[in-house]
């Protein structure tokens, strides 16, 4: 399909990354639209391992252009360490690489403030965050009065708008009890010998798609964290600060949503989290140590350790059908296939009241208890798999379920990090 979009259908890091490679060879532009330098995509390719946070994963395909839309927030030192390291290892990064010149920009202060909040719990516990001054940006870009774009870094009043802002950010800060200081001037020269340098990639890329689209260029979303992290549609406010489910393509790339004609979620045969909040099929046992451990579920971005879980058909029926999939992308299929047994959530009970919707309120999600159906594991090694036929019956059983559950059908299965390591529906 000439324009589709990857969404990650949990609490992110599903592996989009491995999927938006797969298929960037079929497509002239992949666009990143929201979240920021919080995304960690993992890319492996051969024996080459690569962990891009702002760029997007068609980078490493040379005949790619590479969008960074609106709905971006930057890290400028961030994305200049990635430019940087995929040079040294070969990767052309020039012309085909753009940043929208409406993208806003994480300043230290942000980062500063992020700390600063992230130590104060919310309703007794506390959100986790990456502390890469993402929430504390996005609030700057909808408050507006201390907001700075890319494009504005090139402009005349840049040195004075940082001096304003800073002015702001040092009483806030300390009201906020953190002792971080801030050198306005400091900040200036780093912020414009960063301008500087990624001035060649600065461009309207809203005006770049939409004409793209109109010549029939083929155009690949690619969704960073997962939609139950959806600043709207998630597990509020245990979330990220932009719309990281399927209805956010159109508001942070300006790409009106009939362009988008297929949608592929992506999920893992067993759920993660990172960071706080409810997360109801949680295991804190010995069974979810062994899911990190298989699954070597530590945090791209932070190193964090992950917080592991059966699968919950709920929570992914829910952001199936807000981010409108037509197929499901499930991963770590080599994880659960090492398992002795296996469960899906199927329903929640909800003091005593069973529930297949997905509660809007987190202490509701907190309370719930997951109502579970039973898999045998079938303790194969599915690895030399070449077609979807091969699975073993025990695993076959597994994915059909899954998906009458969550409404769609599995498309791809992916056992492995390499691009080798995965099937597609016959
Ligand atoms: P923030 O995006 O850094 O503000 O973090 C808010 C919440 O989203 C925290 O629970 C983070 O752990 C989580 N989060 C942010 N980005 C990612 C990601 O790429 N993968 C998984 N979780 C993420």
């Amino acid at each position: 399909m000439a324009v589709t979009s990857v969404i990650g259908l949990q609490w992110g890091d599903e592996a989009k990354g491995k999927i938006v490679d797969l298929l960037t060879s079929g497509f002239d532009i992949v666009v990143r639209y929201q979240g920021g330098a919080n995304a960690g995509h993992t890319v492996v390719v051969g024996s080459d391992v690569y962990k891009l946070h702002h760029i997007p994963s068609g980078i490493l395909n040379p005949n790619v252009m590479n969008v960074v839309a609106p709905g971006v927030v930057l890290n400028p030192p961030t994305i200049l360490q990635e430019i940087d390291s995929l040079a040294k290892r070969g990767i052309e990064v020039s012309n085909n690489l753009m940043f929208s010149e409406r993208a806003h920009v994480v300043f230290p202060w942000h980062i500063a403030e992020d700390r600063a909040m992230d130590s104060k719990p919310v309703g007794g516990e506390s959100i986790g965050t990456t502390l890469r001054g993402i929430g504390p940006c996005y609030r700057d870009k909808y408050g507006r009065s201390n907001a700075i774009r890319l494009g504005d870094m090139c402009r005349k009043d840049f040195r004075e708008e940082v001096e304003r802002i800073v002015e702001f950010k040092r009483s806030m800060l300390t009201q906020l009890g953190s002792d971080e200081t801030l050198d306005a001037a400091a900040i200036y020269d780093e912020f414009s010998g960063y301008a500087e340098r990624l001035q060649p990639f600065v461009a309207d890329t809203t005006g770049y798609l939409l004409d793209s689209l109109e010549a029939g260029k083929s155009v690949l979303f690619e969704g960073a964290q997962g939609a139950l992290l959806d600043i709207d549609h998630g597990t509020f406010p245990f979330v990220t600060s932009s719309n990281s489910s399927g209805v956010g393509v159109s508001g942070g790339s300006g790409v009106p949503a009939r362009w988008i004609e297929k949608v592929i979620g992506v999920a893992k045969a067993y759920t993660t989290r990172v960071g706080g909040g409810p997360f109801p099929t949680e295991l804190e046992d010995e069974m979810g140590e062994r899911i990190r451990e298989l699954g070597n579920e530590y945090g791209t971005t932070t190193g964090r350790p992950r917080r592991c879980g059966w699968f919950d058909a709920v929570a992914v029926r829910y952001t199936a059908r807000l981010s409108g999939i037509s197929g499901l992308s499930m991963m770590m299929m080599d994880v659960v296939s090492q398992l002795p047994e296996l469960k899906i959530c199927v329903a929640y009970d909800l003091d005593g009241e069973r529930i297949t919707n997905f509660p809007t309120h987190a202490d509701d999600l907190r309370r719930v208890k997951p109502v579970y159906e039973t898999f045998p594991g079938w303790e194969q090694d599915i690895t030399g798999i070449g077609k979807m036929g091969d699975l073993p019956d025990g695993a076959r059983r597994y994915l059909d379920r899954l998906s009458e559950l969550v409404g769609r059908p599995v498309e791809v299965i992916s056992f492995g990090p390499d691009r080798e390591q995965t099937v597609f529906a016959d």
